[in-house]
């Protein structure tokens, strides 16, 4: 799999591939995200390519004191090949050259399969708690 930064070209592939994902939610709208990603830091927001096939995202963010990596996915029919593990360092290995001292995660408490996938890839539960107010209501 090659990884590259995210195309305008790629959109459609990647919304259809995070709705497979169920990625997808209703109370943030992919369009909107993706537009706000490629205003800041858009290279952090890369893609893998296997074959000619898009088959994996990820969209990695680093503010100054923490990186954090959010719609990660790898296609249903790819899975188990290594791509989601190559991809996530991909992006750990980009906020690392940057300075980034710690990468935070955020997963939905009851996506277990998720956490346990990082917990393979070597990350820890915070004892923290996750606190969240929204600023923007997407359509
Ligand atoms: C989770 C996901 C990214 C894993 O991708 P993948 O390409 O199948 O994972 P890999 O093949 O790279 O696996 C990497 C390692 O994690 C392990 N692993 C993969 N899925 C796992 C799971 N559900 N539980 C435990 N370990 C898991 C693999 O065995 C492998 O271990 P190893 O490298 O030590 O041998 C993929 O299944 C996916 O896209 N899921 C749906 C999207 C999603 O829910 N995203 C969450 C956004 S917050």
């Amino acid at each position: 799999m090659i990884i590259r930064p995210f195309e305008n070209d790629d959109r459609q592939t990647v919304i259809k591939l995070w709705r497979r994902c169920g990625l997808v939610v209703p109370w943030n709208d992919p369009e909107a995200d993706i537009d706000r990603k490629l205003r800041v830091d858009p290279e952090l927001f890369v893609v893998g390519i296997a074959g000619s096939r898009l088959v994996a995202t990820a969209m990695g963010g680093y503010d100054g004191h923490r990186g954090s990596l959010y719609y990660l996915a790898v296609d249903a029919e790819q899975q188990g090949r290594g791509y989601g593990r190559k991809i996530a360092d991909y992006i750990a290995d980009l906020l690392e050259h940057r300075g980034c001292p710690k990468l935070n995660i955020m997963v939905r408490s009851s996506n277990t399969r998720m956490i346990d996938f990082y917990q393979r890839l070597g990350f820890k539960t915070d004892e923290v708690v996750c606190l969240g107010k929204r600023l923007i209501e997407d359509e």
